[in-house]
């Protein structure tokens, strides 16, 4: 009969139940599934110490970074489409893009500006790892993938650096390269590898693009999964071990 029948639920909240099948209140069981069934919560480790939740403890700093690199892809993203890596095309497409691009200038400030906070934010998160002990064992090994994620920072800073091809820039990867140089025993390769010629040039722009928008972005994207990952099988963050209540 009509009356028995339980009253359908909007489409609305059927598609709202469809990615979030578990409210908040309710039984401990469904609580705890409301986590474990959401890819975001789900990266948390089963149990949590409280300690490791306060502000204080990691200024959010990593997840600050992990904001950058999401807002640097984002805007980077926009920013191919009117940029051309090439040295008769580079600059005044940059200059296009400040001035004739609608929210141009906004998008190439933002860019640069999360560049800028990403390296900030990941020496700070570094130094916060660091002071709170976290580098110690188990994490030992997430210690090691931190510092190739600092690394493929900085190089994707250096990278990006070249790309306006204004006199900075150019100088800036001159300078940096030679120093690339003086390497012991794989200078002279890598200096080469980078510049693709004797010069900066035409060569050098392309391999800096190639690195910048692909190839690093691709390895950060790797190696931080892998670095979430780890806290959760770490069993989160070492606050309960390293911190007095
Ligand atoms: C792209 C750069 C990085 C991102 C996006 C990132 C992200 C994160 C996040 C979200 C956390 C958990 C919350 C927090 O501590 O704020 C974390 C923890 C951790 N990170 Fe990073 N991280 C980066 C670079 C580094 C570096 C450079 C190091 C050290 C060399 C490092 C070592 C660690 C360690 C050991 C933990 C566990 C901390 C603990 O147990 O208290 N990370 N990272």
């Amino acid at each position: 009969m009509a009356q028995n029948k339980r009253a359908q639920p909007s489409p609305a909240t059927q598609v709202w139940r469809s990615i979030f099948r578990h409210g908040w209140s309710g039984s401990p069981i469904d609580r705890s599934l409301a986590i474990t069934s959401n890819v975001f919560f789900h990266l948390h480790p089963v149990k949590v110490d409280r300690r490791s939740l306060r502000w204080s403890y990691t200024f959010g700093l990593g997840i600050i970074s992990a904001i950058l690199f999401l807002v640097l892809i984002f805007s980077g993203a926009l920013l191919m489409f009117y940029y051309v890596p090439s040295v008769e095309r580079a600059y005044p497409a940059m200059k296009e893009i400040q001035f004739s691009v609608p929210l141009g200038q906004f998008t190439r400030n933002m860019h640069r500006w999360a560049a800028h906070m990403m390296v900030l934010t990941v020496v700070l998160h570094m130094v916060r790892v660091f002071y709170t002990g976290a580098y110690k064992p188990p994490r030992q090994f997430n210690w090691v993938v931190g510092v190739f994620l600092l690394l493929l920072t900085l190089g994707l800073s250096f990278t990006g650096y070249l790309t306006p091809w204004d006199q900075l820039a150019y100088w800036a990867i001159t300078v940096g390269t030679n120093i690339a140089g003086y390497v012991p025993l794989l200078g002279k390769t890598l200096q080469h590898a980078l510049v693709g010629g004797i010069e900066v040039g035409q060569s050098a722009l392309l391999r800096f693009y190639a690195l910048h928008i692909a190839v690093l972005p691709t390895l950060l994207t790797l190696l931080l999964a892998l670095h979430l990952w780890r806290i959760r099988k770490d069993g989160g963050l070492a606050a309960n071990e390293q911190v007095a209540e």
